[in-house]
Order: structure tokens, then sequence, then C-alpha cells
């Protein structure tokens, strides 16, 4: 018993060390440990969790990673109504604003207002019950949101509980935003992957937090920051906004108070609302304009609401970063797999302190839709982004000049044909040996997140080309000394560094080769996903589509990648090579046990000590299957409290009943030993 005993505690220590160490790396900006420390420990904890389910909570930093895929949200009534807000656009409206509240309040004295940015996101609410993150929702219709708690704890920056000081219940609200760059990371990988890419950053928001499978949204790069309360339950409530934001941050939750500023009235305001227009340029994430509140709770609460805008704060919006500009010509862009991207050239404009001279066209469909030609004047804007939308075509302008985009008919880089498939908005290369495909190829098998070839860059890549000393990502590895010295600015250091680069990803593990070849549809994660199922190249090549479709995770369409890559004779010669090159990374494949081979069991009611999916592994993990609905061949039923229909069918049956208890009980009595 001893045993067990320890392992909760050090299961305790873990989580409590998990938890403060997110608090400094995602709330405070100043991390202890690094992030491999970090995910040591994570793996510890669910390495512990894996064996003894019974500990999994649900605000569990294991809970990060994102739980089972959810069928569809819950309604969730907020306990006051997430208010929205009246909208200002200059320094006449604010001063209108200020005299309005005066007049209400019967008073001259100047107001005291705090000045916060208004960030362009998602709105969401945080429910907090002693100390512990109940639920999370969206705005909804203001009245009742959606429950979006297993997607929010997969954000860093949120905290799953919080310190004792923190008040019995807290409900508190914030905005959900990705950054800029982790937001063009994210789309230039599904670009990569050829996957539709976000309009900006407030979409990448909105979609991954209403995904239905929380270890989508746990790959997102969300991150969040707190502005206000809805109920609170302690002694002593803050007094004021900006009293409230410092006592938030002091519970671990994420504000950005750096950025807010406490103005004696409105003058000070509006100089504020000036200055904040020009550091709009500079922050890393978008704002769409600065919010102002009337600091003193006591004062907001006279002042009151509206039906849905309160009386004491105002959204004062910045204009938005268009301009006007000419379209010169159209390039093309040649991608990895192919694709032909049509991108815009521009009379350079500056927009919102960048000039800027080119956007994407993404592709034929949008070309058709905006009715664009070469020679149009055209409206661009930037949001959220350094390269600029084109947002629509100024018709009024044309003076019959103007000339309609064609399609390529052959590919801009090699000359051979392109073909647009069915269903594609954009035509694709067909030459095998484009250089342009190849050079992207290079760069994505070499890049960080895959193969990890170090100083293998965008200019060698180029050389490397040009001297026709590679053909495929295979060739990499037969590249010598001599090779390199016949690249410009090569000396000896440099081609010895380039070769032990080369040589250490060798021993690259299976998910980033997989990864390295770009495999249509196989991004990161589903490589991840794919080497700890299949264990190696082998497997992976020789597996049938049953095989691909039984795995958790992957659908028609990469399993239609995989065996179409996978039947293709150049590829195999590539993959042959690599592999007599020394380059044939294994996985383990998760230990499987036998203790429950053959049998079926079925999840049932709300489970309290694992989650479902955690249930349905570890049946799976020892050779057992989990269905969804209970028929004969059901061997066992564990329900769950508030069980219904599966549970009488099971009687009915006389399929075999456990509870959670049991289920652990038999779990473990069977595993011990092994
Ligand atoms: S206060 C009653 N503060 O803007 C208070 N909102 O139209 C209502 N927003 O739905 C919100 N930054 O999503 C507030 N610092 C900030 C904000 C902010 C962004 C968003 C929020 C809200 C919308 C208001």
């Amino acid at each position: 018993m001893k045993h067990v005993e320890t392992i909760k505690e050090q299961h305790a220590q873990l989580c409590q060390q998990l938890h403060h160490h997110a608090h400094l790396y995602h709330g405070l900006d100043a991390p202890e440990i690094s992030d491999a420390e970090y995910d040591q420990k994570l793996k510890l904890l669910l390495n512990i969790e894996e064996e003894y389910p019974e500990l999994l909570t649900q605000n569990s930093p294991s809970q990060r990673i994102g739980g089972r895929p959810l069928a569809g949200f819950r309604q969730i009534e907020h306990n006051q109504p997430m208010l929205s807000l009246e909208n200002a656009f200059n320094a006449e409206d604010l001063r209108n604003f200020d005299n309005r509240l005066k007049r209400f309040l019967g008073s001259e004295a100047p107001l005291e207002y705090l000045c916060e940015m208004k960030l362009d996101g998602v709105a969401i609410e945080l429910v907090y019950h002693n100390q512990q993150l109940q639920h999370a929702s969206t705005r909804g219709d203001g009245r009742i949101g959606e429950d979006v708690s297993a997607n929010a704890r997969t954000i860093g920056a949120i905290p799953l509980q919080l310190p004792p000081d923190a008040p019995k219940r807290l409900e508190v609200r914030g905005e959900v935003y990705m950054e800029l760059v982790p937001f063009q990371r994210l789309n230039q990988l599904r670009r990569e992957e050829g996957e539709k890419t976000f309009a900006n950053p407030r979409n990448a928001t909105a979609g991954s937090l209403r995904q239905l499978d929380p270890r989508i949204t746990a790959s997102r790069p969300l991150t969040i920051s707190c502005y206000g309360l809805g109920e609170i339950e302690m002694e002593q409530p803050p007094t004021g906004q900006l009293e409230m934001l410092q006592k938030l941050r002091a519970w671990g939750l994420r504000v950005n108070l750096e950025s807010v500023f406490l103005a004696n009235d409105i003058e000070a305001v509006i100089k504020r609302y000036q200055q904040l227009q020009t550091e709009r340029n500079e922050l890393p994430f978008e704002i769409d304009g600065m919010v102002v509140k009337v600091n003193s709770f006591a004062l907001q609460q006279e002042l009151g609401t509206k039906s849905r805008t309160p009386r004491w704060a105002i959204a004062c919006k910045f204009p938005p970063r268009q301009e006007q500009t000419i379209l010169e010509s159209v390039r093309f862009q040649v991608g990895r797999t192919g694709a032909i991207t049509p991108v815009a050239n521009l009379r350079p404009v500056a927009v919102g302190g960048v000039t800027v001279s080119s956007a994407s066209l993404h592709n034929w469909d949008e070309i058709a839709r905006l009715d664009v030609r070469i020679g149009d004047t055209l409206v661009v804007e930037r949001a959220g982004d350094v390269i600029p939308d084109i947002v629509k075509v100024i018709k009024e302008k044309r003076n019959g000049q103007e000339q309609k985009i064609p399609a390529p008919k052959t590919c801009p880089a090699c000359g051979a044909a392109v073909l647009r498939g069915e269903g594609e908005v954009v035509p694709r290369c067909q030459g095998l040996s484009c250089p342009a495909k190849l050079k992207e190829a290079l760069k994505h098998f070499a890049a960080r997140g895959a193969m990890d070839i170090e100083g293998l860059g965008d200019r060698l890549i180029d050389q490397l080309l040009q001297l026709q000393l590679v053909t495929s990502v295979a060739d990499l590895f037969c590249l010598s000394k001599e090779d390199f010295f016949r690249m410009e600015r090569m000396g000896e250091v440099l081609a010895e560094k380039l070769l032990a680069a080369i040589d250490a990803s060798r021993k690259r593990p299976l998910e980033r080769l997989l990864f390295g070849l770009g495999i249509r549809h196989v991004g990161a994660h589903l490589a991840k996903v794919l080497s700890q199922r299949f264990g190696n190249l082998d497997k992976l090549r020789t597996a049938t589509r049953e095989q691909l479709l039984e795995t958790h995770e992957i659908g028609p369409q990469v399993a239609e990648s995989l065996l179409s890559f996978f039947a293709d004779a150049h590829n195999l010669q590539i993959l042959q090579q690599l592999k007599d090159s020394g380059v044939h990374p294994e996985n383990r494949v998760a230990k499987r046990g036998e203790r429950f081979a053959g049998q079926v069991f079925v999840f049932t009611g709300k489970l309290e000590r694992f989650s479902r999916n955690k249930g349905e592994d570890l049946v799976e993990q020892q050779g057992g299957r989990a269905s969804g609905s209970v028929s004969k061949k059901t061997d066992y039923l564990v329900a769950g409290p508030g069980a219904g229909s599966k549970l009488t069918k099971a009687q009915q049956l006389g399929v075999k009943v456990l509870d959670e208890e049991k289920f652990l009980a038999l779990l473990n009595d069977e595993t011990e030993g092994d």
C-alpha cells in the first residue's frame, strides 16, 4: 500500500510543479526551467496516469494535451450576461461619451478612466470554484454560450488552478487570441500540408476554439488576456478596474497590465488613443481599438447597463489599415506539392507603416470572386499579417485596358504540363523533376520540425540544385566533401559541419522522417500518430487501407494519400535509397498487454476517475476492443452515474456491468506482474 501512497504523492507533486511552471511561462513570461525539462515532467505525469488512471483529474496538467473528441458543445448560461460595447471612432465621439456620463451622474467632476487595448480575438468566460477551473464558455448570444472547457484546458496561459488566496468563486472574462508570428507559422504549415489557410488571427482563434477535437486546439498557439469579471465571491472584492486587473494577475491569470493606462480625464484618454494607434504597428498581436472604462466600480454600478452594453465603457475603434494601389503584374509560385499559386505584384504602397509590394491571390476561385485584372486599382488591407490581403477591386477606376489573369498552361519553373484536378482551386505542376518542387521538398525535409539539418538553408539548397548534386532528398546522404567544395564560399570547416549535420539527421525519430517526406495531408501531428502505430517505414509502407483507417485520427483522405505515396515507384526508390544510406529509424510501438485480448468493452455514464478516452485506450493496450454500443458481443459494460439505455440493454442481455472501481481493479489485478 505504501507504494501507492508514494505514487500518489509524486503525482500530486508533479501536478503542483507543472501548474507552477506553466504559470511562470505563460502568465508571467518568466520561465525557470527549459521546455525540455517541462516536457520531461509532463511525460512522467502521463506515465503515472497511464498506469494509475484513478489519479487523473479534469484539471491535471496532462489535460493540456487535449482529451477525447466531443460530439457537440454543451450550452452554458452565464451567471451574468456577457455584454458587448458601443463603438466610438474619434476624439469627438469620446468627448460626447464623457459628457453623457457626466450628465447621467449629474456631476461636472472629471472622470477617471482605464484605457485598455481592444484585442481582436474571441471572448471567453472562465469559471473557477474553490480555485479549480470548473468550466469555460464562449460569449454566445451574451446570455448562453458554448462549453469549450476541454479546449480551454489545452491553452497553456489559462491556469487550471488558482493559488489558495484566490476567491472562493471567480468568474473571469478575457479574450483568447493568437500572436502574429505563431499565426503566420500555423498558416505556413497549413499551406505546406495543402490545407486552407486562415484569413487572419481572429478567424484562426475562433476556428481553433470551436474544435470538437481538443487535441487540435492543443496544437494551436492560443493565448489569453483577461479584462473583466462576472461573479466574484470574496471578503474584500476589488473596488476598481485597475485594482481588479492587478488582483487577477496576482492570482495567476494573464493580464496585459503593461499596456493599460489610467487617465485622469477624457483629454488624457484621447492622447492615449492617438499614442496607441502608433504603437499598434509594433505590437506582436492585432488590436482593433482601445477600450475605455470608468475605473471606479461604484461609479460603474451607478451608471449601470443598457440592454446589451454597459453605460460605463466604450470601444474606440482604429481605422482599418487599408490603402489603394495598382496590380502591375502576376507571378506564379510553385510549391512543394507542385501547387501553383498566383501572387500579385503591386505598385509599392505604405499601409500602416509597412511598405507592401506583393500580395497572395491564393487561387483561381479567389481571382474569380474578386474579378481582379492586371492594371486594376485595388484596396489592400493589412490585417494580422505583414502580407496584405486584397479586399476588393475598385471597378469605377477601370479604363478598359485591364487584362484577365491567365491560368498557366505549363509550369513556370520547369515547363512541364500542369493539371487542375477535380475540386482543386489551383493547378499543379506534373513535372517529375521540377526544380521548384524539389527545392521546396528539400527545404521542408531539412527544416527544423523535420530532419533538422542545421545549416542547410535556402542558399545552399539553390546551389546543390544548380550544380545538379541532388535530384531527391535521398541524394543528400550521398554528398561528399568534394561535392561541397564545388560550391561558392565553402571552406573545410563549413563542409565538415554540413556533413556532420547530415549525418546526425540519420538518427532522427521516424515521425520526423515521415513528416519530412512531405506526404500530402501528413503534418507533424499525424506523422507522430502513424509512427507510434506502425513503428517503422516498412510496416507503414505495406499497411492496407483497413489498417490505416483503423488508426485513430486517420481518415479516408489521409489513407488515400499514404496509399498513393507508397504506390509510386519513384517514391519507393527514394525510400530504398534512404534506407541504404543508413536512414531507417524505428519507433517503439506502445507496449500491448494481452489481459483483455478479444474482449469487448463499452463505457457509459459519467466517468469520474478517468476520461472515456483513457478507459478505451487502456482496454486497447490490453488487447481488448472498445465499442460504442452494447450488443450480444459485449463482454463488459463500464457504467458511471447517470448511465441510461446502454445499462438497461446490458442488463437485458446479461452483459457483466462494472463500475469504475471494479474496472480499475480488474485492470490492475490482471496487469500485476506484467
Ligand atoms: S470589455 C462590459 N475589454 O470586445 C465589458 N472587451 O465589443 C465588455 N474585447 O466581446 C467587454 N478587448 O470580446 C473588453 N480590454 C477589453 C477587450 C474587450 C477585447 C472584446 C470582447 C468583447 C468585445 C466588445
